[in-house]
């Protein structure tokens, strides 16, 4: 049975795990705390880049000797594999750890088997403490996995009945400067940040992460994306192309036009709409990207969630009515109301005047 103390130590990795949030792709993030033979914590770490240490080698430089006879609380099963870094879970029994504590199993073939590793040297393992919390602090990495493309965060902002835009085309700004800067806050836990050619015309957007002065270390920049069929719709000197992140711009194998210096191509076969939306996921997976941000507009939204590829939603919702212009979503493929997406709300939340909702794929169809 988990004590008051091992929940409170897997609770604090799980904590450590989401400062990894945006830096870690390909590799998941994970939090690690060791406490010494007397419970008192004598380490934590976690992973913080991809090809950097991992949590488990964090914490145990933090502890050096004081590990020895203690407790290792992961959040994911230590790994097993050599890959750019040594095996964890060999560190974890030179170091003279009696007992690990982890929270969610490696799906990833490659790397799992930690587990048996530390049991086989004669190491006490639990599993499953706190898997849920924990799993929801990998929910990217882990769909990622599972799937075999990136997850898909759907954002949008829009007025209270719906609208992203009024009937001119103008939508800027719909939502609250706050909201803004929790857009800029879910830009830098994303690997990657995709637009439409509609959007890239009508707002030339910038899509890095904006930080504030002083707010510490500079976040890692996500890949910017647009996706622009006949790469007509990036043209020079367009935001996207200065030298604040790195940029790809997504076109049909057969384009017309000629994308523009400063970004990199990527050439993909067409679908009934635009380019395939299955494509496009695929090379940005082979990219290392595991987590998109998907900023619309409602045209690219609406073949995402056609293609079954919207793994969550965020709704920025501003106290505004602007009764006519473009809705947030244009899905032709839901005719009637038994077709429409269920979702369920995992979160509301006041974001200065506004409301941001988060939901996710209803997991029940029942109403
Ligand atoms: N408030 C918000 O949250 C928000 C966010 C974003 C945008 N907006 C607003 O939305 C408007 C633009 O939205 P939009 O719907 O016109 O454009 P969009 O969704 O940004 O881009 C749609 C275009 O992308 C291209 N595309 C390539 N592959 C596609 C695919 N598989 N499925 C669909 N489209 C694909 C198509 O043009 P080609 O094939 O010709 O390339 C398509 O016309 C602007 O007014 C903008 O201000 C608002």
């Amino acid at each position: 049975m988990a004590t008051a103390a091992d929940i409170a130590a897997m609770r604090r990795a799980i904590e450590l795990a989401a400062r990894g949030l945006g830096a870690t792709s390909p590799n998941p993030v994970v939090g690690c705390v060791i406490a010494g033979p007397d419970g008192a914590v004598v380490g934590e770490g976690c992973h913080q880049r991809a090809g950097g240490p991992h949590a488990e080698v964090h914490a145990l430089r933090a502890a050096g000797e004081r590990a020895r006879g203690g407790t290792a609380y992961v959040t994911l099963e230590p790994c097993n594999h050599t890959g750019r870094t040594g095996p964890c879970a060999q560190a974890l029994i030179d170091a003279g750890v009696r007992r690990v504590v982890y929270a969610v199993a490696d799906p990833n073939r490659q790397a799992a088997g930690g587990a048996d590793t530390l049991r086989t040297a004669g190491v006490e393992v639990a599993s499953g403490l706190l898997e849920d919390e924990a799993a929801a602090g990998n929910a990217a990495w882990l769909t990622a996995v599972r799937l075999g493309r990136p997850h898909v965060t759907w954002k949008y902002a829009a007025s209270l009945d719906g609208r992203i835009a009024a009937q001119d085309g103008t939508s800027r700004w719909i939502t609250s400067a706050e909201s803004r800067a929790d857009v800029h806050r879910l830009r830098a836990l994303a690997d990657a940040v995709i637009v439409g050619s509609g959007t890239a015309r009508a707002d030339d957007p910038h899509l890095a992460v904006r930080t504030a002065a002083g707010a510490g270390a500079a976040p890692v920049q996500p890949l910017r994306v647009v996706v622009d069929t006949e790469a007509t719709a990036v043209r020079p000197g367009a935001r996207v192309l200065d030298d604040a992140a790195p940029t790809l711009i997504a076109v049909a194998e057969d384009a017309g036009g000629e994308p523009p210096a400063g970004a990199d191509v990527v050439r993909l076969p067409r679908a009934d709409r635009g380019l395939s939306v299955p494509a496009l996921l695929r090379a940005l997976y082979e990219r290392d990207i595991r987590s998109v941000l998907l900023e619309g507009g409602a045209t690219l939204a609406g073949s995402f969630l056609a293609a079954g590829a919207v793994d969550r939603v965020v709704g920025y919702l501003a106290p505004v009515l602007l009764g006519a212009g473009p809705a947030a979503l244009a899905d032709p493929s839901i005719a009637t109301i038994a077709e429409a997406a269920r979702l369920d709300i995992t979160e509301t939340v006041r974001i200065g005047p506004d409301l941001r909702i988060t939901a996710t794929p209803a997991t029940t169809k029942e109403r």
